[in-house]
C-alpha cells in the first residue's frame, strides 16, 4: 500500500476477531512509531506494550472509551519523558506524531487499530500510570489498540475547501 492510500483509506476499527498478532507486527509498528518526526530532535517517546490478559481488561474497567481493547489482544501506550522534552506541547505533539505513524504501520499491514486517548483526561491518565508503574517523570499520552479486524470501513472523504484558507484566514 503507498503512503496516499493508507492516509486516504485509514480508519478507527473498534472489532476484533480475537487472534493476536505476532512479535514481527509489533516491531513493526513500534518501529513506525519512532519514524515520526520529534520536536528539537529530543524523541522523548516511550511505548508499553501491553498483551496481559488482566492488564488489558484492568484498562478497559476504567477507560469507558476502549472496552475493545481485550478483545483487540494489544494495546500500545505511548508516554512523553518529561525530562527529555520539558516543553510540554512538544512533549505531546511528538506522541500524537507517532501515534498516528503507527495506526498508518497497522492499516498497511492489513491489521485494525484505533487510537485511543489518555491524555489530558486526569481520571485517565492517573489510573493508567499507577497500574504501568510509570515514573513521576513519565506522561500517558495516548495508546494504540491493535488487533485482527472483524469490520472493515470505507474510506471517508474529509476534505472540505470552506477549511482551506491561503496567505491570510
Ligand atoms: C486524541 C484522540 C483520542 C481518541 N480517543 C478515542 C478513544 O478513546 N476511543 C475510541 O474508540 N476512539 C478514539 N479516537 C478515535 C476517533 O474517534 C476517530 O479518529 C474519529 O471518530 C474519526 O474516525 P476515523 O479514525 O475512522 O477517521 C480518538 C482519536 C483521537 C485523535
Amino acid at each position: 500500500m503507498d503512503v496516499l492510500e493508507a492516509i486516504n483509506t485509514r480508519r478507527s476499527i473498534r472489532k476484533f476477531t480475537g487472534e493476536v498478532i505476532s512479535d514481527e507486527e509489533i516491531k513493526t509498528i513500534l518501529k513506525a512509531g519512532f519514524q515520526a518526526p520529534s520536536a528539537h530532535n529530543r524523541q522523548p517517546r516511550e511505548y508499553i506494550v501491553l498483551r496481559d490478559k488482566e492488564v488489558l481488561e484492568a484498562i478497559a474497567d476504567f477507560h469507558q472509551y476502549a472496552k475493545m481493547l481485550p478483545k483487540a489482544g494489544c494495546g500500545i501506550v505511548v508516554c512523553g519523558d518529561k525530562k527529555l522534552q520539558p516543553i510540554f506541547g512538544f512533549l505531546i505533539s511528538d506522541c500524537c506524531a507517532s501515534i498516528e505513524n503507527m495506526l498508518l504501520a497497522a492499516h498497511g499491514l492489513g491489521l485494525g487499530a484505533v487510537w485511543c486517548g489518555v491524555y489530558p483526561m486526569e481520571e485517565l491518565m492517573k489510573p493508567m500510570a499507577e497500574l504501568l508503574n510509570l515514573p513521576e517523570h513519565v506522561v500517558p499520552v495516548g495508546m494504540v489498540v491493535v488487533g485482527k479486524k472483524e469490520e472493515d470501513k470505507e474510506p471517508k472523504d474529509r476534505y472540505d475547501e470552506t477549511k482551506i484558507h491561503f496567505d491570510s484566514w
